[in-house]
């Protein structure tokens, strides 16, 4: 403890060491992905499996990753980025038919079948009941965040170098796996624009974005056309901003808006409060929020284990979407752009575990190689989101495929999304309305007692009532 003190570090434990007591893997994250990983390691234990010493690094207090809420922005009391890019109010953009857990379902957990658009409390509670049951929080060790991952090329061994906060201790362990999970939605992409720092009122970036009642009786200007515009857009809107305009680079959402509501091309410059768009049009705003997407960063990564990719479905250097091409020990979950969400990181995560556990045999590098080409040429063949989601629905059951993960009809789990996607372009201020039917129990999901437009309250006890 001493040399801690003095030196903020401490050396490789003999203990770790491989040939004493099997293998250690290091998870890093204890959001969904994380979890799932510490899930499929309990669930071949429950089996009677031995399995590998697990230790989950986590940055923050709580387990849950972007669904653990916190109202902090920029830095946390530990000077730390805060992780959370969610805010109030927030409710699930996709039905949760599309991404229930197979071992685990909605109706196990809350002990009735509930509406499909959950708020983010009640996706919270789910996450976590899940693990809790499993018996698995002592794998974790909170306020850790991980400073460094290295590979040692003559031991085969990982050195993962992680700060314990609420002690102020950093040290080193070595492990023979390192299993990255630490989301891709939360280190914001903040592009510039002429004038902006010259605007009289107030940027941010979604990432910041907490409460919409904020932005009551103002006018918005949105940069972006994906799902954060659009959702943190109708936040403000439900809440009663004055005017939304949504600024695109590549095309307009193009869904039946709200008539104060509008969509424009690409922003140019900031004069004051003037916005001048593409077009030479103009509109004199409040407040600009940047809803530009999110950077995949792991600066905590040695540059040869560092993953760069764009967000897409065929995650760059990801042999299965998740085993690092140049060194098949380390992995990457969640790493994808998603429609699916828990039930793909749980098969992910299941794999993962079968090459940890020698169950599946990874292939050499030259085909690990032309797996991750095919992936990408299939995804640049993809011609609608409907094809988009097929892709990713068959990347679920390719994975589920090979592990005891428990199967499902992922073909149904499309359906629902398919539905989602129709009932969007009918209404994009009631999608949230329907219900759709769970393929891990068969039962159609009530109606909620609410219209979403109308719904204020989204706390868990208000969203469970009367179902
Ligand atoms: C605003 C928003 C809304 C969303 N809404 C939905 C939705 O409605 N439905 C849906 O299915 N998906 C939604 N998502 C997608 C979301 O990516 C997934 O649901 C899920 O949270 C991803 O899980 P993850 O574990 O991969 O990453 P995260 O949830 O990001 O968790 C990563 C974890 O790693 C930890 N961590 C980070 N760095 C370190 C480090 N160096 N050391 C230790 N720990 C570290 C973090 O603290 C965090 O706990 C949303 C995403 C955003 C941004
Ligand atoms: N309620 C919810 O559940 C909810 C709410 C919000 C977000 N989310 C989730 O959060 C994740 C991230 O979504 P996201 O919308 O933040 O990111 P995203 O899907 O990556 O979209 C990024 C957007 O930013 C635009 N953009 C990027 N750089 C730009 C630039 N320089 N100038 C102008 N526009 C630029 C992109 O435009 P181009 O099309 O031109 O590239 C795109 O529209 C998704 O998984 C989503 O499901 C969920």
């Amino acid at each position: 403890m001493e040399r801690e003190r003095r030196f903020g570090y401490t050396e490789l434990p003999e203990r770790t060491m491989s040939e004493t007591m099997g293998k250690r893997v290091a998870v890093i994250g204890a959001g969904p992905s994380g979890l799932a990983q510490l899930r499929a390691f309990q669930s071949a234990k429950a089996g009677g499996a031995e399995i590998p010493e697990i230790v989950c690094y986590e940055k923050q207090d709580d387990w849950g990753g972007l669904w653990n809420y916190t109202w902090r922005t920029g830095t946390d009391e530990f000077g730390e980025p805060v992780h959370c890019s969610m805010y109030r109010y927030l409710w699930s953009n996709g039905p949760k038919e599309g991404l229930e857990f197979a071992d685990y379902s909605f109706e196990a957990h809350f002990g009735k079948q509930i509406a499909s658009y959950p708020p983010r409390e009640v996706l919270f509670d789910y996450i976590e009941g899940r693990v809790k049951k499993a018996g698995v929080r002592d794998w974790i060790r909170f306020r850790t965040p991980v400073r460094r991952v290295d590979f040692d090329d003559s031991t085969g061994l990982f050195a993962v170098t992680a700060h314990d906060l609420a002690n102020d201790v950093e040290s080193t362990e070595s492990f023979d796996h390192v299993v990255v999970a630490t989301g891709h939605f939360s280190t914001p992409n903040v592009p510039h624009f002429d004038g902006l720092d010259r605007f009289n009122g107030r940027v941010l970036h979604a990432h910041d974005f907490r409460d919409a009642v904020e932005f009551k009786d103002k006018d918005i200007l949105i940069i972006g056309t994906s799902y954060s515009a659009e959702d943190i857009g109708s936040q403000c809107w439900k809440y009663g901003c004055k005017s939304v305009t949504v600024s695109h680079r590549t095309a307009a959402m193009g869904y039946d808006w709200p008539d104060n509501w509008k969509e424009v091309p690409l922003l140019q410059k900031v004069e004051g409060n003037t916005c001048t768009f593409k077009d030479g049009s103009t509109a004199d705003v409040d407040a600009i929020i940047l809803c530009t997407g999110y950077l995949h960063h792991f600066p905590f990564m040695a540059p040869e284990l560092c993953l760069k990719t764009a967000n897409r479905l065929a995650a760059a250097d990801l042999y299965k979407g998740v085993v690092w091409v140049d060194n098949p020990k380390l992995f990457y979950l969640g790493m994808q752009d998603q429609w699916y969400t828990f039930n793909m990181f749980d098969g992910q995560a299941w794999y993962v575990r079968d090459v940890i556990m020698d169950r599946i045999e990874v292939p050499d590098r030259e085909a690990r190689a032309a797996d991750v080409a095919d992936r990408e040429a299939r995804e640049d063949a993809i011609e609608d989101d409907y094809g988009a989601i097929r892709y990713q629905g068959d990347y679920v059951k390719e994975l589920i495929a090979e592990t005891d993960y428990p199967s499902f009809d992922v073909d149904g789990a499309n359906e629902a999304f398919f539905q989602w996607k129709k009932h969007k372009k009918q209404n994009i201020m009631t999608f949230r309305d329907n219900c759709y039917r769970s393929v891990m129990t068969g039962s159609m999901a009530p109606v909620h007692h609410t219209p979403w437009v109308e719904a204020m309250d989204d706390s868990m006890a208000s969203y469970l009532l009367n179902e």
